[in-house]
């Protein structure tokens, strides 16, 4: 797909032009889409036979109401074709929705096989026109994107959007050029971050991961060094060698290094989970839970991914990539329940449950992260527990962090990247929920269930050394939800998230 930005009078003789309006406030009849079609330029460019025939149809066809699209014909002349887009009242637009535009707009030209359109830029983001063109260009990308290389090709091939045209004033196009750029380079790698997630657990071995890591990395002009299971027993890794015992795949440890900042500059240290398929293990899941569970490395995907996408951009900070990578099988000889585990911290986990496996991998990758790298920050993505899609639903990801100070920032992060996250405690009450009872700490809280997402992230917080550090429970968005356009299966969540901490990073370490 390419993104061109041309004028206003161009755009106005492609052949098809999509409009998006605001409907009158209160939800009374037309007429409030009427005035802003009034002041659009793209409009004003129209032959004149077409704008009388748009003012006639919003008047009587189309209100603007939300989820509204109604298309016409206008002639066998450019535009043939116009389609308008209802965004309800425009007082009630938020932020989120800035995410949906562009994707609306491919997903109806992909369903109507429209290989091209032309869209006035900007209408309603209300973004500076550099971000707006890159929020634009990303979300345009994750809508064409579709997981479908396991399918066979149409004879006509695939539905796909070309080109879009997006109108702008020509001094705007520069800023809105750049945005492009970035956008697509971001887009890019969420897609790759999908279809890494999407295929299944067959296909993506923790040894298949780290060569996807690998081809990232020569791509990309990252250094990438994988460990294999030996090298790990040397460095004591009990906790992912535990996870791994019961699968015939090898585990791995995959490391990737980006160091473009200052030499004095402590890097930052991304980790992900990576359990290539989690079946539970000897605590099996029952057979609606185990379904989707090839994409239980997401957040390794995501680090994969948005570390690519940050050496792509060239941003100018050290960054280091961790994931540990395993399956999660059972069989004679899966770890058990009741075994006690020693982790490279020293520290020994009592396994009470085989399904909470991701935290057992991630704390020798944490304190690996920690102790190797003395990091200036620390963030891990981790599909980690059903209860923090239980406790969010289906449109934030949970994050909790040791320094309490940086929240508000991590938040702000989530919005400006849309992947969205909000706030779980990690108060020191919980730690005695997870204390052990032969070991030092158990890996599901040992009492109740209740919490389950905060036992995950205060049994993290162990072995992160005291380090800044916040996890990110991606598990409620490992999933595109239905009503946001995208195709069904992995989100890409995560890489957006870790593009826009590392632009921040260099300011974000002085705190
Ligand atoms: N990978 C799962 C969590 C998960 C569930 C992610 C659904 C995405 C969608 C994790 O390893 C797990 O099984 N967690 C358990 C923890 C429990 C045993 C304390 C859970 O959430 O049930
Ligand atoms: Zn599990
Ligand atoms: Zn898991």
């Amino acid at each position: 797909m390419k993104i061109i930005t041309i004028s206003y009078k161009e755009a106005a003789r492609k052949k098809n032009i999509f409009f998006s309006l605001f409907s009158a406030e209160g939800g009374s009849a037309s007429g409030g889409q009427k005035e802003s079609l009034a002041h659009d330029e793209l409009f004003l460019n129209l032959p004149k036979r077409a704008r009388s025939l748009l003012l006639k149809f919003t008047k009587t066809e189309f209100s603007g109401k939300e989820e509204e699209v109604k298309w016409l014909w206008t002639s066998l002349d450019a535009p043939e074709r116009i389609a308008m887009f209802g965004w309800g009242e425009k007082s009630k637009w938020n932020g989120r929705k800035n995410q949906i535009v562009a994707r609306r707009l491919v997903h109806y030209a992909l369903k109507s096989e429209q290989k091209e359109f032309a869209t006035p830029f900007g209408q309603s983001l209300g973004l500076p026109a550099k971000e707006g063109a890159r929020v634009f260009t990303e979300n345009a990308l994750m809508a064409s994107f579709d997981f479908n290389k396991y399918k066979e090709k149409p004879k006509a091939g695939w539905p796909e959007v070309k080109t879009i045209y997006l109108a702008a004033n020509k001094d705007a196009h520069p800023e809105i050029k750049s945005g492009i750029a970035e956008g697509t380079i971001i887009g890019e790698e969420m897609n790759g971050c999908r279809e890494l997630a999407n295929t299944p657990g067959g296909d993506m071995t923790p040894i298949l991961l780290a060569s996807a890591a690998e081809k990232a990395a020569k791509h990309t002009g990252m250094k990438s060094k994988t460990l294999d299971e030996k090298e790990m027993a040397k460095l004591g890794m009990g906790g992912i060698l535990g996870v791994a015992k019961g699968s015939n795949e090898k585990p791995r440890f995959i490391i990737l290094e980006y160091f473009a900042g200052p030499k004095n500059q402590k890097p930052l240290v991304l980790v992900g989970k990576g359990v290539t398929f989690d079946t539970g293990g000897l605590n099996l899941k029952p057979e609606n839970y185990i379904y989707e569970m090839h994409m239980d490395m997401s957040g390794g995907a995501a680090v994969i991914h948005g570390m690519a996408a940050i050496a792509r951009l060239k941003l100018p900070i050290n960054v280091v990539g961790i994931i540990p990578a395993v399956e999660n099988m059972p069989s004679g000889s899966s770890y058990r329940p009741g075994d006690l585990l020693k982790t490279m911290s020293g520290k020994t986990i009592e396994v009470l449950n085989t399904d909470a496996e991701g935290r057992v991998i991630l704390s020798d990758a944490l304190w690996y992260g920690a102790t190797k790298y003395k990091p200036g920050f620390m963030v891990d993505f981790a599909t980690l527990t059903g209860a923090a899609h239980v406790a969010l639903g289906n449109y934030s990801s949970a994050i909790f962090t040791n320094r309490e100070k940086l929240q508000e920032k991590l938040t702000e992060i989530g919005k400006k990247s849309g992947d969205y996250v909000w706030p779980l405690p990690l108060w020191d009450e919980y730690l005695s929920e997870i204390k052990g009872t032969f070991g030092d700490l158990a890996n599901v809280g040992s009492k109740d269930r209740w919490g389950g997402a905060i036992h995950g992230a205060k049994f993290l917080e162990q072995f992160t050394e005291n380090t800044p550090w916040a996890h990110l429970d991606i598990a409620p968005r490992m999933t595109a939800t239905e009503s946001e356009f995208l195709a069904k299966g992995a989100s890409g969540v995560g890489v957006r998230y870790i593009v826009e901490l590392a632009k921040q990073y260099p300011n974000f370490i002085s705190f």
